[in-house]
């Protein structure tokens, strides 16, 4: 959620920003800009929209200079609007932020009674205002900038440029991710390793309350009490870092069509060959434990709440599942012997890391299921399970879900090991099925004539329903997600059974109804409530197998997916769910892979 770069170089530097912006714009794309200083004069170029704008007005009025910061933005406090975008400035500093500054309204207050004109509705151009006063007061551009520290009460994650100032950079971490990079006469500042990675693969990550000043000699770490401190550098593997759309339309399409060699990838890294067993993870016994809680954000939490029905079931462990803004401020009950398990892609959603914080130290151990294994999450946990995903870009996370799925339910395996509650041969057995989702992905992959064909009758609704029990309820209500956040299709998901505890009242034939039901125990259930859908003239679109459609009767659309093992179905099932979203997407022209209002990296509540 917002993105921020640094540049102490060697060259030109705005063109090396917008390039870096390019890799950042995955965080928010409501804005963008860029502050350097050439001859010692501080000056910046701000546009609204997508980075292309930017370039557009860099064309016009070329910024020069060796020392920037770039910024993309994710409103919000202020419309994406030019005043808005960052950098923001007052006389001799420019900054850009990430996060949120809480207290920003009385700091306005104040500065606005001592005289201060402000030029935006933003959070951050306090920053600016306070950091000018103290340089007009007599302090130094590095006292200034602590000064200022000192005021803020938030999330941040900061980088101050100076006018007069060509060789200096500051930067500060406070809840919100920022690392440093090293090069050879360079330095740099990025959110994340994936902006960095063209220019270094070495990286020094800020930990919380620290703030850095940058020279092109290197770097002086700080921490929260002001006194230095050595962080390490850490070498990146700048390939994972690498992103291309490798020739497919969007970023999505690259990542849906990922899936197969995904799955295989996890389970190389955690399936040894000749044991049978999951081998994972290292320093974690179920036997003793109490409860697994798990908690996440968006398509994190409902992978959690589809490996609930796995822990219970293989291990019959007592699980708890919440979303990471409820759960740490509901106080929850927590045990000595709970294993909280947090699990998101990024590594960085505010809400899944405030949660991680709350349980630290309360627990027997916290495991952190993550993409990023370099991110704060991965970080702070007692134990990292890196989901192998290769880096998301797309908005819609597709491949991490899958991802995600897969390392829960080798944990679950693991868990009913250690808990004695699976014979080695039913695990055995288990791990042949895990085995065969790869190839029953490609094939599902390979049906994009089925998808296209529904998709466009989804995408002439304003309206659709998703239905499905037992695991495919969490796989529902991803489907639904899915379809509501690329395409604005308002979609709402429901376990089949609470049909007619409400949502029946919306049935009509104008509300498609996606059923998501292979032959399963539950099936003539879910039947049961599709005709009581199409009783009342509702569309019904079935997502099941060859012996489900046979038995279904005469629903408007079926999609017949190859018959898989009842455990590893929910692989099989996200397919056609991300498909159907994507081209409804496509059939409807919106932005696919950046759509409006959401950004990939949550780091603010
Ligand atoms: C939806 C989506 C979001 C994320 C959520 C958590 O497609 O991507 O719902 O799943 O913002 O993000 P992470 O997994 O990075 O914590």
């Amino acid at each position: 959620m917002c993105g921020i770069i640094g540049i102490l170089g060697s060259h030109e530097v705005a063109p090396v920003i917008l390039d870096a912006l390019r890799r950042l714009e995955y965080r928010g794309y409501d804005s963008a800009g860029i502050a350097t200083i050439h001859e010692g004069r501080l000056e910046l170029r701000r546009a609204t929209g997508k980075l292309m704008n930017l370039s557009d007005v860099l064309v016009c009025e070329p910024l020069r200079g060796k020392a920037g910061i770039g910024h993309t933005r994710w409103a919000t406090h202020g419309a994406p609007s030019v005043e808005n975008a960052h950098p923001h400035r007052s006389g001799r500093v420019a900054v850009v932020h990430n996060g949120i500054i809480e207290n920003f309204r009385e700091l306005r207050e104040e500065l606005s009674a001592a005289g201060c004109r402000f030029a935006s509705e933003t959070d951050t151009e306090v920053i600016v205002h306070l950091t000018d006063r103290h340089l007009g007061m007599g302090l130094g551009p590095v006292e200034a900038a602590r000064a200022t520290l000192a005021c803020l009460k938030g999330a941040f994650a900061l980088a101050f440029l100076f006018e007069g100032e060509g060789d200096l950079l500051i930067a500060a971490r406070h809840g919100s991710p920022l690392a440093i990079g090293h090069g050879e006469g360079e330095m740099y500042l990025g959110s994340d390793a994936i902006a960095l990675a063209p220019m270094t693969n070495r990286l020094t990550y800020l930990e919380e309350g620290d703030w850095a000043v940058l020279t092109r000699q290197g770097v002086t770490i700080h921490d929260s009490q002001g006194s230095p401190v050595q962080r390490a550098i850490t070498v990146i593997d700048v390939e994972n870092a690498r992103i291309d759309k490798a020739g497919h339309r969007h970023f999505m399409a690259k990542e849906m069509a990922e899936q197969p060699s995904v799955i295989k990838a996890v389970i190389d890294h955690y399936v040894a060959e000749e044991t049978e067993e999951p081998a994972m993870p290292l320093g974690v016994d179920f036997a003793t434990a109490d409860r697994v809680v798990m908690v996440a954000c968006g398509t994190a939490f409902h992978a959690c709440q589809v490996a609930k029905y796995w822990f219970e079931q293989l291990a019959r462990i007592p699980v708890e599942i919440d979303i990471a803004s409820e759960f740490r401020y509901r106080d929850p009950v927590l045990g000595e012997g709970d294993i909280v398990i947090v699990v998101s892609q990024s590594g960085e959603t505010a809400d899944t890391l405030a949660a991680l914080r709350h349980v630290a130290g309360r627990v027997a151990r916290t495991l952190a299921v993550v993409n990023v294994p370099t991110s704060s999450i991965a970080r702070e946990a007692d134990v990292v399970i890196p989901m192998h995903a290769g880096p998301e870009i797309g908005v819609a996370s597709t491949k991490a879900f899958t991802a995600q799925l897969l390392v829960l339910l080798l944990l679950a395996l693991k868990c009913g090991r250690d808990r004695d509650r699976m014979e080695p041969g039913h695990c055995a057995r288990l791990l042949s099925d895990i085995r065969s989702i790869p190839g029953f992905m490609s094939q599902i992959l390979d049906r994009e004539a089925d998808y296209e064909r529904i998709a466009e009758v989804l995408g002439e609704c304003d309206d659709v329903l998703f239905l499905g029990r037992g695991v495919m309820f969490p796989m529902a209500l991803e489907a639904a997600l899915k379809l509501k956040e690329i395409s604005y299709i308002h979609a709402e998901a429901y376990a089949a059974g609470e049909l007619k505890h409400g949502p029946i009242a919306l049935i009509d034939k104008g509300l498609p109804v996606v059923v998501l039901a292979p032959r399963d125990g539950l099936f003539e259930k879910t039947v049961s409530n599709m005709q009581e859908v199409m009783a009342r003239h509702g569309p019904v679109v079935l997502l099941t197998d060859a012996e489900g459609a046979a038995g279904a009767g005469a629903v408007s659309h079926c999609v017949v997916l190859p018959e898989v093992p009842e455990v590893v179905a929910p692989f099989a099932y996200a397919v056609p769910a991300q498909m159907l979203a994507y081209h409804a997407a496509l059939a409807r022209g919106t932005d696919v892979d950046q759509p409006r209002n959401l950004a990939k990296s949550v780091t603010v509540e």
